[in-house]
């Protein structure tokens, strides 16, 4: 069976991402900053190996990604991700805005670099970033400032990637998942993470080179940048 690695595993869509796979039978990586408080985590029945990784920090990215020289990932997921809520314009937290910028668009960055040669001795060479809507420019309905520039960075980091990565055969996708139901879409979110989940995971299944570098709702619609 594949491998899937998942960054933000302890909670949320990441968490999802690893009890749907695993029940699928994958061999699951399921990276989180803190294994010993990731009980959720732990409780997943399969073939789940949990391993630490702060995708703030190089070092500890460069730490993971050498523990695991040896294994061949068919799908990396970027999930981790955090939301810093501004106030307004006004009252902008700067240092917030630097951490968001950091965790969304460095992190990601981070992880594909330092898991580069294990994505290349995969057979499925798939690169997954869980971005946003939030980031689009296109559909921009304003508020949410820091959030959002952090998504279209990503955007443009993994659309950059994407081309750059293309030669070696590797199918970058970018999603939107839809409003979920996690600590960070809240309770009242209209999307379960079952639903999110099983949605990019039939996209991700089907993609194929020349998907390469799209940006995609959760049920598979384009999305505008
Ligand atoms: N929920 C939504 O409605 C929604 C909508 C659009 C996009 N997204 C995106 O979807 C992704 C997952 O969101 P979610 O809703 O599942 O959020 P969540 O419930 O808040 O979970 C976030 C996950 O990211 C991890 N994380 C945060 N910073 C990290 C770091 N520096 N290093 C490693 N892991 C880190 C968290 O780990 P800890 O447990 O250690 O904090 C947690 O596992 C994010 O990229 C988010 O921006 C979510």
């Amino acid at each position: 069976m594949p491998t899937v690695l998942i960054t933000g595993a302890s909670r949320g869509i990441g968490l999802e991402f690893v009890r749907q796979y695993a029940a699928d039978g994958w061999k699951v990586i399921a990276l989180c900053r803190n294994p010993a408080t990731a009980t959720d985590l732990a409780a997943v029945s399969g073939e789940v190996h949990i391993a630490t990784i702060d995708v703030d920090d190089l070092a500890s990215v460069n730490a993971a990604a050498a523990a695991l020289a040896d294994t061949a990932i068919d799908l990396l997921i970027n999930n981790a991700g955090i939301n810093v809520r501004g106030a307004t314009f006004a009252d902008v937290d700067y240092d917030g805005w630097l951490r968001n910028l950091d965790t969304n668009i460095l992190g990601p960055m981070r992880v594909a670099q330092a898991f580069l040669p294990a994505i290349e001795k995969g057979a499925g060479k798939k690169l997954v970033y869980i971005s946003s809507k939030m980031g689009s420019i296109s559909d921009n309905t304003g508020g949410g400032m820091i959030y959002r520039s952090s998504k279209t960075g990503l955007n443009m980091a993994a659309s950059c990637l994407a081309i750059e990565l293309a030669p070696k055969q590797i199918t970058s996708l970018m999603f939107h998942p839809g409003h979920v139901q996690t600590d960070m879409g809240g309770d009242a979110a209209p999307v379960t993470a079952h639903d999110s989940v099983s949605g990019m995971r039939q996209v991700i299944a089907s993609a194929s080179m020349a998907q390469n570098g799209q940006f995609f709702n959760y049920d598979g619609a384009a999305l505008p940048w």
